[in-house]
């Protein structure tokens, strides 16, 4: 394990407004950035907007304003839905930073320096929206193959990298480093894909009269930087201007959707490789979410706004949501239908009820302080059988977890935490506290009630990376005045006894059914 952990996101483009794709991978990087640090490992986490390109100027000018305003205005959108959403990156980048562009114009003259660049004539097809160039042979009746939108037909000269050079190099450390690119599924599509055709070169360059909005090549002042080549390189100079070691790179995960795995497996680990800089430790790559089943997009007015999720459900829920519904790296189905069901069972139901449950208890029969529990051992005076096997159940929540949180399985990570949730849960059924009190079984009641109090501070601990106001909120009224998350506080017996809980409102209320939206 690397002491230091570097996390990055995909840059968002400003034309547009942030939805649940966004949310989706900002979210994991946090979940991923927060567990980190519980772990004790120094984090870096980089997200940020990319602003040049086509696409973006295009939008600009529909709004009749210069680029660089239109992104100023556009950013906001994002850092707000990060605060809404609690997001607790490091960095910001803008493609716009001057730091920025100083890092792609010095790249581009060492590749130009080195040969790796050369100009050439070219003619293909263009997609607006994707930002890319296909063949001939790549478009489908005029359309893009990716997104199926039109295509513009393109012919002049420009610069190409040289990255078909790099084709076998590049195969070769895909197969031998395994967790390179993950999923699994996607390693082999990125593998199938450079073993069954022959790379091209990549065209890197706009001529300035066709695009003006972007980083001018420092060797040819008559073209601008391919907006790709431009942003990929976001990850490297972050780490130049916006830390305070020098020492960032390379990243431990970049995180992207499945649809930008090319530009990343490809582009970028060859643009490193001619560099000479060393590739990242992993490239994951998720899927999409469909909305109700369909695909959500502009045209059926259908995007999932976060904000309007989160102002319905709250932030935690729909973090949760997200990562419990559907496995990371596969393709899933948002609904409102699915976000109730689950408040209501896991968040409502099995934990929210855990707590409300245990504190209630724990103020009616010992006026509300955490009581002492017997010795936790099966030949003493007191039958702590039941009680032992939560703790256990608890002290072995982390080997699992650890491994499914270093492979980004969160929903696995998840099921671990509710089957010992839900075992807590039995406790109290098996035990019914309420007999032991009527038989006035102090003793056990009490080691029934402190296990149950300190399973739910640990279990806190679990759930801060995904949910960190309920987790916090979980020691608050189990009377714990630290703040969650600064250390891996999970070694049992951290609850002390003695301690007075402040019993608060339900952790999750379940939704009425009418209420919904959809
Ligand atoms: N600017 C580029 C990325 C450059 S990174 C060096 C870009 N930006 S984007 O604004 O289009 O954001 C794309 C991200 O959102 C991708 O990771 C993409 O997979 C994700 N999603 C877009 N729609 C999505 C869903 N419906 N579901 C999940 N993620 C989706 O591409």
């Amino acid at each position: 394990m690397r002491g230091k952990f570097y996390i990055t996101t995909p840059i968002y483009y400003v034309n547009d407004t942030p939805h649940i794709g966004h949310a989706y991978t900002t979210i994991a990087a946090d979940i991923l950035a927060r567990y980190n640090r519980l772990r004790g490992r120094e984090v870096f986490f980089l997200t940020g907007t990319d602003e040049h390109g086509q696409k973006v100027e295009k939008a600009a000018e529909e709004k009749g304003q210069t680029p660089k305003k239109h992104a100023d205005l556009m950013v906001k959108n994002f850092r707000d839905l990060w605060l809404k959403l609690n997001i607790t990156n490091d960095a910001f980048i803008r493609t716009t930073d001057t730091e920025h562009i100083k890092t792609v114009q010095e790249i581009l003259q060492r590749l130009w320096d080195k040969g790796e660049i050369e100009k050439k004539a070219y003619s293909g097809w263009y997609c607006i929206p994707d930002e890319r160039f296909w063949t001939e042979k790549e478009v489908i009746d005029g359309n893009c193959p990716e997104c199926s939108r039109p295509v513009e037909h393109i012919e002049e000269e420009n610069y190409f990298f040289l990255m078909s050079r790099y084709q076998e190099r590049l195969i070769r450390y895909i197969e031998d480093n395994p967790s390179y690119i993950l999923p699994e599924t996607r390693k082999n599509e990125v593998l199938g894909f450079l073993k069954n055709n022959k790379l091209g070169d990549l065209c890197i360059s706009r001529p300035k009269q066709r695009l003006s909005w972007g980083i001018p090549l420092p060797f040819d002042e008559n073209f601008v930087t391919y907006v790709w080549f431009d942003a990929l390189v976001n990850y490297y100079s972050a780490t130049r201007y916006l830390v305070t070691q020098e020492d960032w790179w390379p990243a431990t995960h970049h995180l992207v959707g499945k649809d930008i795995l090319t530009t990343h497996a490809v582009y970028w680990s060859i643009m490193l490789m001619s560099l000479g800089l060393s590739l990242p430790e992993n490239i994951f790559a998720h899927g999409w979410w469909t909305v109700n089943g369909k695909k959500m997009s502009k045209s059926l007015g259908n995007v999932v706004d976060p904000n309007e999720i989160v102002n319905k459900y709250g932030t935690d829920a729909f973090r949760y949501f997200l990562f419990r519904e559907v496995t990371f790296g596969l393709d899933g189905d948002f609904s409102e239908q699915a976000v109730i069901k689950r408040i209501n069972t896991d968040l409502a139901n099995d934990l929210g009820n855990l707590l409300s449950r245990t504190l209630t208890m724990i103020e009616k029969y010992f006026e509300g302080i955490i009581p002492t529990p017997p010795p936790y051992d099966v030949n003493g005076p007191v039958d702590v059988i039941r009680e032992l096997q939560l703790k256990n159940f608890v002290e072995n929540i982390y080997a699992d977890f650890d491994l499914y949180m270093e492979k980004l399985s969160f929903g696995d990570a998840l099921d671990k935490l509710w089957n010992t949730i839900d075992d807590a849960n039995r406790l109290i059924e098996d035990e019914a506290p309420w007999n032991l009190w009527k038989t006035n079984n102090i003793e056990k009641l009490s080691g029934v009630l402190y296990t149950l109090a300190e399973a739910l501070r640990i279990i806190a601990v679990y759930v801060y990376p995904f949910m960190p106001d309920a987790a916090q909120e979980i020691w608050q009224q189990l009377g714990i005045d630290e703040k969650i998350g600064s250390t891996m506080n999970i070694v049992w017996g951290g609850l002390k006894a003695g301690q007075k809980i402040r019993k608060g409102t339900h952790l999750f209320p379940r939704i009425k059914i009418g209420k919904r939206m959809t």
